[in-house]
């Protein structure tokens, strides 16, 4: 039986570049970026297997760039979220989050809190964004929750304490932008799940790419350790 792409997850990179190579401000990519988001959810909303898209927005790291691309990146995400609302409805996508939130301030968590409570009833696809989310901290949070109840550690107690792992594992982990690296993304959920690094920018991404991808993974041998 061929391959299930059940869960893809994506790290969105090279927006900066995509612009500067423009001539253009780096905040130009994101917005572009957006769009790149909007179609590639439409199009895994579409897709027969597709059941969870996983986007990897914001991280804790990305907190250090400088205050002004860190606000365009918060209220873009805000006005994304007012605007988008109806494509989530009309494809009947639900609408997810992990991270820690705290950190965001109140109005876009209250935007956040909103279109998960208008979208939950959707079935069609999950779209999960990661914001102000790393995997070893989460992880990190897991292992002393456990320890706390007292419970003997396994893979299946400590697993269904990890917020993110609720989705399910990962089937295809792409990372746009050319380089070849985890950034401390779904590290518990990705351990067989099918690396694709590709040059493309996130912004010139598309769902033609992710085609492609699917059907290379189609082609790949899974053994989950197995032989
Ligand atoms: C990486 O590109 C991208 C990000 C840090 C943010 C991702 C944000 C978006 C795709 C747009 C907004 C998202 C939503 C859901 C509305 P980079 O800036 O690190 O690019 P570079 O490596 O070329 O500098």
């Amino acid at each position: 039986m061929s391959n299930i792409a059940r869960h893809v997850a994506i790290i969105m990179d090279g927006n900066g570049r995509w612009a500067t190579e423009r001539g253009l401000k780096r905040v130009k990519g994101h917005e572009r970026g957006a769009e790149t988001v909007r179609t590639v959810t439409t199009f895994a909303s579409n897709h027969p297997e597709i059941e969870v898209l996983t986007l990897y927005a914001f991280s804790t790291e990305n907190w250090r760039r400088p205050k002004m691309e860190v606000d365009f990146l918060m209220r873009l995400l805000d006005n994304y979220l007012k605007n988008e609302t109806k494509t989530y409805i009309k494809h009947q996508i639900r609408f997810e989050t992990i991270g820690d939130l705290s950190r965001f301030s109140s109005a876009l968590q209250r935007r956040i809190a909103a279109v998960k409570e208008e979208t939950k009833g959707f079935k069609r696809l999950t779209q999960v964004l990661a914001l102000n989310y790393g995997s070893q901290d989460e992880i990190a949070r897991a292992a002393a929750q456990l320890c706390r109840s007292g419970e003997a550690i396994s893979v299946e107690t400590l697993g269904r304490r990890i917020e993110s792992a609720r989705f399910g594992p990962v089937d295809i982990l792409i990372r746009t932008g050319g380089d070849q690296r985890l950034s401390n993304f779904l590290l518990w959920q990705s351990a067989y799940a099918e690396l694709f690094f590709t040059p493309t920018l996130w912004p010139d991404f598309d769902p033609d790419e992710l085609e492609t991808i699917i059907a290379e993974f189609k082609t790949r041998t899974r053994r989950f350790g197995g032989i």
